[in-house]
Parts: structure tokens; C-alpha cells; sequence
């Protein structure tokens, strides 16, 4: 039992750990779900500014319009600060970080070239704008032609001096490409005018205080200069804010609009032109797509510049004033469809869990429900158990109890025969039992401790019910005369024929004994001959003695026996079943002989519950009776019957016991010993009272004379009548 205990928590463990090994893997599914949802970038893009300035953060911004064009595009800027180490770390740092493209605008072109060289070594796609490098290593180049701007800005300055006059150049950084071509155009386009002098080109580094440094800092003579030609618009600014000559012209390039940039100090003549150095974010953007898309590209993609002066500034803040305004109005449309975007996700994201919660809830709800099931087995299989368990020990105690019973009650009763020699047959026949219960005892015993280490229960019950010899179960049960008038008739019901044999010799001196080996045989002769009291075992063959016992207390015939039921079975469990059953008495194998005949004389004493149903005496017994209400009440209804009918049909001289039963559906046998049981009196004898009593009765209360009494209540000759009238009552009738 231990061990299948031991088995079935094992199998149970193993369910367990296999049911919280699959929710663990239930509940990581959404979160492995939600990581391959999670969108990373398909493009990151590295953006090396060379510095931080107003004509940059346009760009930056431009550049950061154009990704709302394109799905997972990642931007990452970094600002050199006009330091060529810095830009050239910030490069290593995007390769490092891994970057799929490249964007940059080199400081000084000699120092930053290789770094830039060596990204574009590496696969990655490199675009250069704005700025140059010295090398072919790049892959595509986007920007003004400075060389150009330049030579525009000589033209613009020599036609506004109409050929003669003082010209100051002050140029960006050393060494950036734009500041070189620059320089280059401007000469080339003072070249042919002869009378124009330019006084000296002077180093700036792109920012307004560069200028106004580069301007103190000149030995030289600045003084009658007619124009200033800032290479950006800054440092032109810074120029005018330096030199303070008040006929001193001057103009820049970069045309940026916003507050205090190019287009308003046009506008407000602080600087006589500039020229527009485009920034074009959005197409520097489009042109790296394209080239990350594999799409056709240019590698040289130079951007229109145009002039600005007085002429045209207005328009030019106006529309650019109209253009910032679209752009934030851009910007706000992206915002808002990226807070949708993220709305969506985030629900998505609750869909996906609610989904998994759900999910894991029903498999919570199979689990427990599975659990319940296997706690349900499990005490279903305990349950079993235990009933095996009791109906082993209820086989073996009665295997025990009835050679047991079979030995002592023996024993006692030859304990007290006083000569044994006299004795004589009876006597060895006790003898011949209690030796053949001893060795079966014996037997079983010896087969019970073989057994034990076989272990099993089942093979233990089968094997000891295999030693019980069987052998009555072929005898025919002996019937003795149907009913007799002087002597009790008990039925004994048992499989053992030892067992019958012995209840024999108790009975036999006091009661007529009939026996039967079983419940079915027992129940055809307790119809056949009702007899008063039943005696019978509970464990038989065929049919058992409980159910003996009901199918007895159903019976019309047979419901007024009382049934000891004499077995094995001690449990008060078994017990209450057999008085279920309908049983008046239990008594438990080994039994007393005393006690047995005791209880027997008190059941058929008991049992005659009416005597004086005519108006004959009482029996005085019949207030000792120890009959159940129910029982009593049933037979009540039998004799009520019986009497009903007879009062009804006493008129009927031809009124036979026979028709009386037909009515009650018995046979004259059952009738007569059922009605002898119950009242003491047959049914003849109970007719006879009943028509006299009715006789008196007619006497005493019509005119009626004799006669016609005697035949009104069934008398075929009045003088029958008045005898028995006499024997009745003491009286003549004629006296009445
Ligand atoms: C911005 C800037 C502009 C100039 C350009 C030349 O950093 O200095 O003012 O036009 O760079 O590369």
C-alpha cells in the first residue's frame, strides 16, 4: 500500500512539474513575441558635423525632416567643434558603435581625410558634403561649388565699385576646402580688374569674432576700404563691427533667413549681399537612401546658390518666414502620428498581454481542474482500498469465527452433558465437529502465514478462500413436516453444514428444524412451510443473507418471521446493514448457545401480537412484545384484512379458508400459519368466534330470533349453532 502511495505522489509530482514547466514557457512566449515585435532601426546613419552653428543646426534638421520619409531610419550626430582630433574620434566611435552610412563634413581637408578614408575602406558608404577631403575615397558628394561662390562675389563687389577700389577678404578656416575655393574664386574674378586692390586676406576660422580678432590683430593699412567680403555672412558681420568705417561696404556668403542671419542684415543693409550656401538636408538625406536602398545615384551632386541683396531680401525673409512655418507645422503632423504610432504600440503591447493572461488563465483553469480530477481519483483508489481492506478482514474473521463458533459452542454443550458415555451419538457427532474445525482452523491459519509474503491482498483472499471446504453447498436442505401443532418450526439458513448440524443439536429438542444451504433455498422453504423464527448466516453462496432477509420481510407470506441473523460479520457497520436489511436480531460469530435459544423464545413470544381479535381473551404476553411499531402496524393491516373480509362474507356458510387466502394471496398452509403465528388461533377458529360474536351481537340488539341469527352469520343447522354458542359464551343463545 505504501509503495502505491509512493507511486501515485511520484506520478503526481512529475504532472506538476510538467504542468509549471509548460506556464513558464506559456508566459514567455508574449515577451518573446513582444521582442521580435520590438522595431530596431534598418539604417543607422553617423552625421560628423567639423562644427555647431546655425547654418549646421539647419541642416541637422533638415536631415531629421527627411527620415519622416523613410521606416527605420536612425540618425546620429556629432559636432566636431572646428577640432580635426575630435572629428576624427568621433568617426572611429561611429564605426565602432557600427553605422551603415556616413555623412560628413570634414574640418580641414589633409587632417580628417584619412579617418574618412578609412570608413569608406571598411564598405561603409561615405557622402561628403559641404566640405572636401583629398581623396577619391568616398562615395557620393553633395554641396555648393565654392570655387564658384567665390568668383560670383568678386564679380558681384568689382560691379559695385565699378571696377576701382579697396577690397578686404577675410577668409573661414585654414585648410577647409571651402574657405580655399572660396579664396580662389574671389581672385580669379579680381584678376581682371586692375584697379581694384585687394589690401590683404586676411585668416578667420568661420565665427564673427574670428573677423574682428583677424582685423586687430593686422599690422597693415585697413584704412579707406570700400568692400569686405566676409567668406560667411558671421564674419563679415564681424568686419563691420571691427573696422567701424562708415563708407565701408560689406558682404558675406551662407543667405541663412532667421533674426540677425544673412537675409535680415541684407535686409536691413548692415551687409550689402550675401549668397545663399544652400543646406538642403532633405536631399543630402534622400541621396544616402538611395545609395542604402541600391538605388541610382550621382557620386558629384552640386546645389544651386543664389545672390541676395537689397532687391530680393524681403521676398526671401518673407518666404523663408513661410517655410519655417510649413516646417513646424511638419514637425507638429510627425509628432503627433509619432504619439499615434506609440499609442498603438503600447496597445498593442496590452492586446498581446491580455491575450497571454487569458491564455495563461485557461491553462490555470485546466490545471486546477485536472487537479481535481487526479485528487478525485486518488481518493476514489483510497476508498477502494480501504473497502478491499474490510472485506479481506471480514472474510478472514468469518473464515475465523465460524470453526471458532464450531469448536467452542461444541465444547460447552459436551462440557455440560453430564455423562458423556450416555450421550452416545449426539455426543461424537460434537466431537467429529469440533475436530473437523480444528484442523480447518489449523489449516487456514498455516495458509494465512504462507501467504503474507506474497503481499497482495487479492492473493491472499483467494488463497484462503480456497482452504474453506465448501462442502455444504451441494447438500440438499432437509424439510420436516410442514407445520405441527405443538412444536415452533425454525428455518436455519447456512452455507456451513457444520454450522447446521450444530444449531441442529442445539434446537432440536425445543423446536421442529428445517435448514437450507443457502439464501434462495431458504427463501423457497420459508414460503413453503412459514416457519415461525429463521435463523440464518450472512455470507453464503448464491444468495446472501441480507438479501434473504428483505426478499423474507417483502414477502405476504413471510413478512411476520423474525430473522436473527447469525454471522461472522462484527463491525457495527455490518450490523447496521443487516437491521437494514430488516433483521429483529444480530448476533456475532463465536455465540453463546444460552444466549441464541434465549433471544429465540423471546422473538416467538413476542411475535403473537393479537389474540383477542374477536373479543377473546388477551394473551398476556402481548404486552411484552418487543415488536418493531412498524412492524406491528404492518401486520396490523394483514389482520385487519383478514378480519374486514371475514365480517363481510360471514353469512356465507360455504366461506372457506381457502377462499380467505386466495383473497390475501396465500395458500391454505401460508394462511394458517401466518394467522396461527400472529393470533395464536387458526383462521377456522377465528371465523367460528367471529360468527358467534356477531350472533351475540344480532341477539342482544335485533328481533331477530336464533335461527335466523345462525344462518345470517353463516351456520348451515341452528342447533350447530346454539351449541357452539354455549361452548362460547357459557350461555344459550335462547337466552338472549
Ligand atoms: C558653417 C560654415 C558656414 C560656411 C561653411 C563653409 O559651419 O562656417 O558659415 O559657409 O561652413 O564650409
Amino acid at each position: 500500500m505504501v509503495l502505491r502511495n509512493v507511486s501515485i505522489n511520484v506520478k503526481y509530482h512529475s504532472w506538476l512539474w510538467d504542468a509549471v514547466r509548460n506556464i513558464m514557457f506559456l508566459a514567455a512566449l508574449p515577451l518573446i513575441f513582444l521582442a521580435c515585435t520590438d522595431q530596431r532601426p534598418k539604417y543607422v546613419i553617423g552625421v560628423s558635423q567639423c562644427s555647431e552653428d546655425i547654418w549646421r543646426n539647419k541642416l541637422n534638421d533638415e536631415l531629421k525632416i527627411g527620415t519622416y520619409f523613410h521606416d527605420g531610419v536612425e540618425l546620429r550626430f556629432a559636432s566636431a567643434d572646428d577640432s580635426d582630433e575630435k572629428q576624427i574620434e568621433q568617426i572611429h566611435q561611429f564605426v565602432r558603435d557600427g553605422i551603415d552610412l556616413l555623412i560628413v563634413a570634414p574640418n580641414q581637408v589633409a587632417t580628417v581625410s584619412p579617418a574618412i578614408d578609412e570608413v569608406f575602406d571598411k564598405g561603409i558608404p561615405v557622402i561628403v558634403f559641404d566640405r572636401k577631403t583629398n581623396s577619391k575615397k568616398f562615395t557620393a558628394y553633395i554641396g555648393a561649388d565654392n570655387f564658384e561662390m567665390g568668383r560670383l562675389m568678386g564679380e558681384y563687389i568689382a560691379t559695385q565699385l565699378k571696377g576701382t577700389g579697396r577690397v578686404l577678404e577675410i577668409m573661414g578656416l585654414k585648410g577647409s576646402s571651402s574657405a580655399i575655393e572660396r579664396h580662389n574664386g574671389f581672385k580669379s574674378a579680381l584678376k581682371v580688374y586692375p584697379n581694384i586692390t585687394l589690401v590683404a586676406s586676411l585668416q578667420g576660422n568661420w565665427t564673427e569674432e574670428s573677423a574682428i580678432k583677424a582685423i586687430k590683430d593686422y599690422q597693415g593699412d585697413l584704412t579707406n576700404i570700400d568692400f569686405v567680403f566676409g567668406q560667411n555672412d558671421r564674419m563679415a558681420i564681424g568686419a563691420s563691427k571691427a573696422l567701424l568705417q562708415p563708407n565701408t561696404k560689406y558682404c558675406g556668403i551662407d543667405g541663412l533667413p532667421g533674426e540677425g542671419n544673412g537675409i535680415d542684415c541684407v535686409k536691413d543693409s548692415l551687409l550689402e549681399a550675401s549668397y545663399i550656401y544652400p543646406t538642403h538636408g532633405d536631399e543630402v538625406l534622400q541621396l544616402a537612401m538611395n545609395i542604402l536602398e541600391g538605388k541610382p545615384y550621382q557620386k558629384e551632386n552640386p546645389l544651386m546658390a543664389s545672390l541676395i541683396t537689397r532687391d530680393n531680401a524681403n521676398v526671401l525673409f518673407l518666404q523663408n518666414e513661410e517655410m519655417v512655418r510649413q516646417g513646424n507645422n511638419l514637425d507638429q503632423l510627425h509628432q503627433r502620428s509619432d504619439a499615434y504610432l506609440k499609442q498603438l504600440g503600447n496597445q498593442r503591447i496590452v492586446l498581446v498581454l491580455a491575450i497571454a493572461f487569458i491564455f495563461l488563465l485557461l491553462v490555470l483553469m485546466v490545471i486546477t481542474y485536472r487537479y481535481h480530477l487526479q485528487k478525485a481519483r486518488i481518493a476514489e483508489e483510497r476508498t477502494k482500498m480501504e473497502r478491499e481492506q474490510l472485506d479481506f478482514y471480514t472474510q478472514v474473521s468469518h473464515d475465523l469465527r465460524t470453526p471458532l463458533t464450531l469448536i467452542e459452542g461444541p465444547l460447552s454443550q459436551l462440557a455440560e452433558t453430564k455423562d458423556i458415555q450416555q450421550a452416545g451419538a449426539e455426543a461424537s457427532g460434537l466431537f467429529a465437529i469440533i475436530q473437523r474445525n480444528t484442523h480447518q482452523l489449523t489449516q487456514l491459519i498455516n495458509k494465512m502465514l504462507n501467504v503474507q509474503a506474497s503481499g497482495s491482498i487479492d492473493d491472499m483472499t483467494a488463497s484462503i478462500q480456497e482452504s474453506i471446504p465448501l462442502e455444504s453447498h451441494t447438500k440438499t436442505a432437509e424439510t420436516e413436516q410442514p407445520y405441527a401443532e405443538d412444536l415452533s418450526t425454525v428455518l436455519i439458513v447456512d452455507d456451513n453444514a457444520d454450522i447446521r448440524a450444530y444449531l441442529r443439536t442445539i434446537l432440536q429438542d425445543r423446536y421442529q428444524v428445517n435448514e437450507a444451504a443457502d439464501g434462495q433455498q431458504g427463501l423457497a422453504i420459508a414460503n413453503e412451510i412459514v416457519p415461525d423464527l429463521i435463523v440464518s448466516d450472512v455470507m453464503m453462496p448464491v444468495m446472501n443473507g441480507l438479501e434473504f432477509c428483505q426478499r423474507v420481510k417483502s414477502g405476504t407470506a413471510t413478512s411476520h418471521i423474525p430473522v436473527i441473523l447469525l454471522t461472522a460479520r462484527a463491525l457495527s457497520q455490518h450490523q447496521v446493514e443487516g437491521y437494514e436489511s430488516g433483521a429483529d436480531a444480530y448476533i456475532t460469530k463465536p455465540f453463546s448457545a444460552d444466549v441464541l435459544l434465549a433471544r429465540i423464545g423471546n422473538l416467538l413470544k413476542s411475535r403473537i401480537i393479537l389474540k383477542n381479535l374477536f373479543g377473546v381473551e388477551s394473551n398476556k404476553d402481548h404486552e411484552e412484545t418487543s415488536n418493531t411499531p412498524q412492524t406491528i402496524i404492518k401486520e396490523d393491516a394483514f389482520l385487519l384484512k383478514f378480519c374486514d373480509y371475514i365480517e363481510k362474507n360471514m353469512a356465507d356458510s360455504d366461506l372457506s379458508v381457502e377462499t380467505i387466502g386466495a383473497e390475501l394471496g396465500l395458500s391454505r398452509v401460508q394462511l394458517y400459519r401466518k394467522v396461527k403465528a400472529l393470533t395464536g388461533q387458526s383462521p377456522v377458529e377465528l371465523l367460528r368466534t367471529a360468527r358467534l360474536q356477531k350472533g351475540r351481537e344480532l341477539l342482544q340488539n335485533t328481533d331477530k330470533n336464533v335461527s335466523e341469527v345462525a344462518y345470517e352469520v353463516g351456520f348451515t343447522a341452528p342447533s350447530y349453532f346454539t351449541k357452539c354458542f354455549k361452548d362460547e359464551f357459557g350461555i344459550s343463545p335462547s337466552d338472549l
